[in-house]
């Protein structure tokens, strides 16, 4: 039958493709750089219980060494292989990428867990994570007992949950190998107890020897895997460890510079990548900049440049990569372009190291990055975008030297260069610590300033963190944990902030509102304006605005999102209903990626506090009680209006302004809390609504009466 042939002809193209694809990952597996160090490596990890491995990004590390290791029986005993990235789209590309080299559906033998979004089962042994969830993960299970191996990936990023993160590995490591030995030789468990373990990190140590033996914990190998050449601070650290060198691969790159400093670096960068496109040779490009608004903005503006070109210079695909963006669409970046076409990756600093695209040969570079600053004394943590370092710049150059040689454009004058910082700040020392203390008090670890840190954060601003828990009601006088406020905030994966927020809300019977608005709250721009359609997105914004601000804006978005996405369900398919409601997106100028983001983080901390035993409860037609219930959560960000229309900012003393795209913009109330500042050449905060001053003293005392 003509039928059966064609499927058998189709089975066998199928077939073939399957094994020319498999030969070709086989290939590309062998040419890198770390496939000749395979057996060494495994040597290494097998004599060494702490090893540091340092590699050029693109040697292979974080995708080859935990197939290494599986392959070398480190899973043997059913040990899992866990490996931390600071960042979410690097442990889901990467999963997915060594999942297909190990022929596996994802999920099974290799999956990824990030918050909001786990992809795990029992079978699971080479598991990617973000640092922060590894560091959840502590809370509930504190010897991590099920894993065998820990690799903390991306370590010279130090981020704040990285270097947590290996406080804690330090002790759980020691931990875990005394508690394995002092089975087999119960005769010096006297001594090794005391001596060993009173410098560690204030654990309750001898609970954790009695558990070892109890639950028979074998010792753990931990993996410190970098990017940066200095391996010293990280060896010193973990007590003299070894520390090995994968050798990299590097081809010259030509780094171009301006003559003049830049105005307008996203107008630079939109017309280098025109020129690069128009008169250089084949080869992708690869832009870096700071974060999702100005990644989309730009492919906006690339996309309506594109029809003015001549037909046969069109050939230009644009792909962005962001935390956010969902995973479909992230592994996009990895996709050959159609024949005949050039490929321009619009990225944040997530392409500087934690992922490898394939094909670059052009990298520009603003030199510009977008970080989260603290600032001890006004309490204040606001985004600001600043100048790279030196080492991050080197970084991003490299990328167009991976496969053979590239360009590089710094969009800024060589003289600027020098004048960088050379290497970019640990995030501890500039970051907001009340996440960080509230998970070490729930670890137990209740002395923050002598924890053994790779590096100590400043102490006012732990101090300055605990004040803020305190406030919360997260921590009693005697700075440990409340019962059960603050154990509650340490188990949802949020702000403490937020947290605070969903368990006020619980008692205010607005619990079903307030997930909604943290959920809304936990994404990046939700509006998008472009700006030649700047009336019609007012006028679009205005059918869901409400004047107490918003926050109930944000509400009345999601519900009516909902209510359409409910109503194309009972007519068409889900996908088909999906599919609409990234219409019913565009034509009401809501960014469809960040809304299926908060549907996704709405659900899962739906869970979290239905697990919690938390009411969830609407307060239906009646917004008061929510609006009051904001102002019992948002307190600390609460702000008065000024004569000259300006406001003060209650707790920090800041003077503020209600950022253009609030709904409260021009209406100006006298009292108002917000959620976000954002500093440019002004202080603008943004997500602001409308409370009453008299709630302040009544629903937040311990502040308030404090203040007079
Ligand atoms: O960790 P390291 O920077 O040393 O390298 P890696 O992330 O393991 O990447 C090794 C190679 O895998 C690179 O050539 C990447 O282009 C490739 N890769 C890929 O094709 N797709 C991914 N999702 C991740 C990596
Ligand atoms: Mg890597």
């Amino acid at each position: 039958m003509p039928s059966m042939a064609s499927n058998n002809s189709s089975t066998h193209t199928a077939k073939s493709e399957f094994y020319a694809r498999r030969q070709e990952i086989e290939k590309h597996r062998k040419a890198l750089p770390i496939a000749a160090a395979e057996k060494r490596l495994l040597e290494e990890v097998r004599n060494n219980d702490i090893l540091i491995i340092v590699g050029e990004t693109g040697s292979g590390k974080t995708t080859q060494l935990p197939q290494y290791l599986f392959n070398g029986g480190f899973c043997r005993s059913g040990g899992i292989i866990g490996i931390t990235q600071p960042r979410r789209v690097a442990a889901v590309t990467v999963a997915k990428r060594v999942a297909e080299e190990c022929g596996v559906p994802l999920g099974q033998k290799v999956g990824y867990a990030i918050r909001f979004d786990d992809l795990t089962s029992n079978s699971t042994r080479i598991k990617y994570m973000t640092d922060g969830l590894l560091l959840r993960e502590a809370l509930l299970d504190p010897y991590l007992s099920k894993y065998s191996v820990i690799i903390v990936d991306e370590a010279h990023e130090r981020t704040v949950h990285t270097d947590v993160l290996l406080g804690l590995l330090k002790t759980v490591q020691k931990t875990r190998s005394l508690g394995a030995r002092d089975i087999v030789n119960s005769d010096n468990k006297k001594d090794e107890n005391g001596t060993l373990l009173e410098k560690d990190n204030g654990i309750q140590n001898t609970s954790i020897l009695k558990h070892c033996q109890s639950t028979k914990l074998s010792p753990l190998k931990l993996i410190i895997m970098s990017a940066s050449l200095d391996a010293q601070g990280f060896s010193d650290y973990f007590g003299g460890a070894r520390a090995v060198h994968v050798q990299g691969r590097q081809f010259p790159v030509d780094i171009l510079y301006t003559n003049q400093p830049e105005t307008d670096y996203v107008d630079a960068a939109l017309i280098t990548i025109f020129q690069i496109h128009l008169e250089e040779s084949p080869g992708d490009i690869l832009v870096f900049l700071t974060g999702q608004e100005e990644i989309e903005s730009i492919e906006r503006l690339v996309q309506d440049r594109l029809p003015k070109l001549p037909e046969s210079k069109r050939k230009l695909l644009v792909v962005p990569i962001f935390a956010s963006l969902p995973s479909e669409k992230q592994m996009k970046v990895f996709m050959l372009a159609p024949v005949g076409f050039r490929k321009v990756i619009l990225a944040t600093n997530i392409a500087e190291t934690s992922v490898t695209i394939p094909g670059i040969k052009y990298v520009i570079d603003p030199g510009m990055v977008k970080v989260r600053t603290y600032d001890a004394s006004t309490g204040i943590e606001p985004l600001i975008i600043v100048k790279t370092s030196k080492a991050q710049a080197l970084q991003r150059s490299g990328r167009a030297g991976r496969e053979g040689p590239g360009k590089c454009y710094r969009l800024y004058p060589e003289n600027e260069f020098e004048k960088l910082k050379d290497s970019t700040t640990a995030e501890i020392k500039r970051c907001n610590l009340s996440n960080v203390v509230l998970q070490l008090k729930a670890l137990g670890i209740d002395d923050i300033v002598g924890f053994d840190f790779i590096e100590k954060p400043d102490r006012m601003a732990v101090i300055k963190s605990m004040e803020l828990l305190f406030l919360l009601g997260a921590l009693t006088e005697e700075s440990k944990l409340s019962d059960p406020v603050g154990h509650q905030m340490s188990r949802l994966p949020l702000d403490p902030i937020y947290s605070k927020a969903l368990i006020v809300a619980s008692q205010f019977n607005c619990l079903e509102e307030m997930l909604i608005v943290v959920a809304m709250l936990s994404v990046e721009s939700i509006f998008y304006a472009p700006r030649e359609k700047l009336d019609e997105s007012r006028t679009a914004l205005k059918s869901f605005s409400s004047t107490d601000g918003d926050h109930l804006t944000l509400l009345n978005v999601y519900r009516a999102s909902e209510e359409f996405l409910e109503k194309s369900k009972q007519v068409n398919s889900k996908e088909k209903a999906e599919k609409n409601l990234r219409k019913w997106c565009k034509e009401n100028f809501i960014n469809s990626r960040s809304l299926k983001h908060a549907r996704d983080i709405h659900s899962q901390i739906r869970r979290n506090v239905e697990q919690m035993g938390l009411q969830i409860t609407s307060c239906g037609d009646d917004m008061l009680p929510f609006r009051r219930c904001l102002a019992a959560s948002f307190f600390l960000s609460a702000a008065l209006k000024q004569p000259d229309g300006t406001y003060r900012a209650l707790s920090s003393g800041l003077t503020v302004q209600i950022h253009p795209s609030s709904v409260l913009f021009r209406m100006k109330p006298e009292c108002i809390i917000f959620d976000e500042l954002v500093r440019t050449n002004q202080n603008y905060i943004r997500n602001v609504s409308r409370i009453d001053y008299l709630w302040l003293a009544e629903l937040a005392p311990q502040f308030f009466a404090l203040q007079e």
